[in-house]
């Protein structure tokens, strides 16, 4: 979808469609006064039906008759003004613009929401618009064939333009699209890198997508094959991989590296660190099979930071941001990993296997080692880790663990700017007992109690040199039903939030 800002009026466009908006309990105002004095009043004489409130995400297509006027009215419900949020911008568009789509409308107008009456930032609303518009419009259909899916041959919205009657803002909601649609690009990279199946998203692939970003957006890339991970003693990694016939791979991206790299020269890199399990089987710790075909996404995390770095990439963010990807097949074979094996990691701490399915720790482990290298500013990892998270948050946050409050702070606020919620759990020493092992360091899984904290336990093992934020994504990684600007799958999470916490790195210092 193409998005583009003209100056106008809305009610002089002769599209197929414009969208304008309505806030509960308020007569129309602005652009939407403007419509409904074109025509006639029907805006005010349907909100008196009562048909039409004004309420979240309430949507309602008004049918014009004059050829001076756009063939079709989207009405789309803001809620109450008071409590109009960037969220809501994002909701609102996204409602909007799927409904276009699916009536098969290809080119439209909206007016920016939120910006006027709403109060709301112009660039920021601008921003969500877009986000929320091209979220929302996103269908994965790269194996449905023309003849059997109807997908296929359903229309796509191509045109968006943002007409806007106040020159002077102009530049702001123009700066404002730009950075959603990079962001909401990004976005859309992970969501297809998560959707894709295992068979063709394999640890190989993954490489060659960062590889294909870094010549496209100028990142610095390298990835390291097996036998480069053994010279560098990342026993964890290879352990998971020892199941499969697919090579596992070490992804380094790194954005900023250059002269003029960021304001404060004496500070380590933001790093991020994603979990790339391509398809976790559980290894011989064998999972059961029902539900069994959803663990092709336990490559979210990886996804995250790859998706992040194209985001950083493109908005060219003046900071040094590294993105970290543990990528492998957890499968059984009689090669594969076993309860009761000993790994020794990159850093030399040594890990007993008691369940091949706790397999997320064991690669992020040589990961977080890794980080360390950089003497890094904070380290995030996100990471599709635990049963249990699902169980303690559902789908509508993340779980938070981390050894720097301060920083466990900025994360948090990172994802309430994004919607991209978190919620932290503790990492009490306490915890720490259940991963004692009698055979090694410790162990990879404490069993089912605090399942979500004790897995975050070992990674905290790793991370004792440098601020860390650890984010079980399992539960919001994938969603199971449609929301305003997630489709059903992959949801690409971590993206927006990785990407607002590198723009805003330097506000809070
Ligand atoms: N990838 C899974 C976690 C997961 C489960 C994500 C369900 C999304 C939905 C992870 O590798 C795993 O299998 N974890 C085990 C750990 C246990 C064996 C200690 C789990 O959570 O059951
Ligand atoms: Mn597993
Ligand atoms: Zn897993």
């Amino acid at each position: 979808m193409n998005i583009t800002v003209q100056q106008g009026e809305i009610q002089k466009r002769a599209d197929a469609a414009v969208v304008v908006n309505l806030f509960e309990g308020t007569k129309p105002g602005g652009a939407t006064a403007a419509i409904d004095k074109a025509l006639d009043g029907l805006v005010s004489t349907v909100l008196k039906s009562g048909d039409i409130t004004g309420k979240k995400n309430q949507i309602s297509v008004l049918y014009t008759q004059s050829r001076s006027l756009p063939k079709r009215v989207v009405l789309v419900g803001l809620g109450k003004r008071k409590s109009l949020s960037l969220e809501g911008i994002r909701q609102a568009s996204g409602t909007a613009a799927r409904k276009l789509q699916n009536l098969g409308v290809e080119r439209a107008s909206t007016i920016l929401h939120g910006a006027g009456a709403g109060g709301l930032a112009v660039e920021a609303a601008a921003q969500a618009l877009a986000e929320g518009s091209l979220l929302a419009c996103y269908r994965y259909d790269d194996y449905s064939s023309p003849a059997s899916a109807d997908d296929r041959n359903r229309k796509r919205l191509k045109s968006l333009t943002v007409v806007e009657f106040d020159q002077a803002r102009l530049s702001a909601i123009r700066k404002g699209v730009k950075a959603g649609k990079s962001i909401a690009e990004a976005t859309c990279l992970a969501r297809d890198l998560a959707n894709q199946p295992g068979n063709t998203a394999t640890p190989t692939y993954l490489a060659s997508v960062a590889r294909r970003l870094a010549r496209k957006y100028g990142l610095h890339c390298r990835v390291l094959d097996e036998s480069a991970m053994k010279k560098l003693g990342m026993g964890a990694i290879l352990g998971v991989s020892r199941g499969s016939q697919e090579p596992a791979r070490f992804i380094i991206l790194e954005h900023g590296t250059g002269k003029k790299r960021t304001a404060s020269k004496d500070e380590g890199p933001l790093v991020f660190v994603g979990k790339g399990v391509t398809f976790d089987s559980g290894g011989i710790s064998l999972k059961p099979g029902s539900g069994m075909e959803d663990m092709k996404f336990d490559m979210s995390g990886a996804a995250a930071v790859i998706g992040a770095m194209q985001a950083v990439a493109a908005l060219k963010i003046p900071r040094h941001v590294v993105g970290l990807v543990a990528a492998t097949e957890n499968l059984p074979s009689s090669t594969a990993l076993k309860p009761g094996d000993v790994l020794e990691t990159l850093t030399g701490q040594t890990i007993e296997i008691i369940n091949t399915d706790a397999e997320g720790r064991l690669i992020l482990a040589d990961a977080l080692g890794y980080a360390a290298r950089y003497e890094p500013a904070a380290v995030i990892d996100l990471a599709t880790l635990t049963g249990a998270c699902v169980v303690a948050l559902g789908a509508h946050a993340s779980g938070l663990m981390s050894n720097d409050q301060k920083l466990a702070n900025r994360v948090s606020k990172a994802g309430e700017e994004t919607a991209e919620r978190t919620w932290q759990l503790p990492l009490f020493d306490e915890y720490r007992a259940s991963i004692r092992s009698s055979v090694a360091d410790m162990k990879n899984s404490g069993g089912r109690p605090a399942g979500a904290i004790t897995a975050a336990m070992l990674l905290a093992e790793f991370t004792k040199d440098y601020p860390w934020v650890h984010l079980d994504i399992a539960g919001t990684a994938w969603s199971s039903k449609t929301r305003p600007y997630i489709p059903k799958g992959g949801v690409g999470v971590g993206v927006r939030l990785l990407t607002q916490l590198a723009r805003t790195w330097d506000n809070a210092r």
